[in-house]
C-alpha cells in the first residue's frame, strides 16, 4: 500500500519513448492544420459562408420585404405570390412564413445580390433545389448572403425545417434568367423576321 506521496509502482513515469514523442508532435501538428483550415475554408474555400447577420423584428423585416416587392415587382404573379425582378447589385429580401416564401424572385445570371433571409414566425429551412444549398431561416435574425447565380434556370426553395402541418407545401421559387443569351436570341429572331421583308422589298 502506498500513501500517494511515494510514486506508485509501474512504468508510466519513465521518460516517453522516442516513437511516442514523435506521435505526440505529429498529432499536435495535425491539430494545428485542422485549426488553420477553419479560417482558411471561410476565406478560400467558398464554403460555410458567415454572411451578414443582424437582429431584426419580424414585423420590421416584413415591412422591408413589402417595400422591396412594391419597388421591383413586375406585375405578374406566381400562384398569388408577387414576382420581383430586382436590379443586379441590389439587396433582395425573402420572407419565410407558415407556409410560403415571399416573394418569387427573378434574378439575372452572373449578377451579384445580397440576399436577406428571415422568418415571420417559426424556424424554417431554406433549401435550394436541385442544388445542395441549405440555410436556417430564423425569426428575429436577418441573415444576409452574397449570392451570384451562375446558372440560368427555374429553382425551387424547399423548406427543410419542420414547421407545422403545411411544411410539405412550403415551396418557393427563384428564376434565374440569362439576359445576355436572351438578347442574342432576340437579335437572331429579329434577323429572321426582317429577312423575308427585305426579299419582298426587292419585288415591289
Ligand atoms: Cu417552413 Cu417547413
Amino acid at each position: 500500500m502506498h500513501t500517494g506521496v511515494e510514486s506508485p509502482r509501474g512504468v508510466w513515469w519513465k521518460p516517453a519513448h522516442k516513437a511516442e514523442k514523435v506521435w505526440v508532435v505529429l498529432a499536435f501538428a495535425w491539430c494545428m492544420v485542422l485549426f488553420a483550415m477553419m479560417p482558411l475554408w471561410h476565406w478560400k474555400g467558398g464554403q460555410n459562408p458567415s454572411g451578414i447577420r443582424a437582429r431584426v423584428e419580424p414585423e420590421a423585416f416584413r415591412v422591408r420585404t413589402d417595400e422591396f416587392i412594391a419597388t421591383y415587382k413586375v406585375g405578374e404573379e406566381d400562384n398569388g405570390i408577387p414576382i420581383v425582378e430586382p436590379p443586379p447589385g441590389s439587396d433582395i429580401y425573402l420572407l419565410g412564413q407558415m407556409w410560403l416564401w415571399t416573394p418569387s424572385l427573378r434574378l439575372q445570371k452572373d449578377a451579384e445580390y445580397t440576399l436577406h433571409l428571415s422568418s415571420a414566425d417559426v424556424n424554417h429551412g431554406f433549401s435550394l433545389y436541385p442544388l445542395n444549398i441549405n440555410f436556417q431561416v430564423v425569426p428575429g435574425y436577418d441573415y444576409g448572403l452574397r449570392v451570384t447565380p451562375t446558372e440560368a434556370g427555374d429553382f425551387r426553395i424547399v423548406c427543410n425545417e419542420f414547421c407545422g402541418v403545411g411544411h410539405h407545401v412550403m415551396v418557393g421559387r427563384i428564376e434565374v434568367i440569362d439576359s445576355a443569351a436572351a438578347a442574342t436570341d432576340e437579335a437572331a429572331e429579329e434577323l429572321v423576321l426582317s429577312a423575308p421583308e427585305g426579299d419582298e422589298g426587292g419585288d415591289r
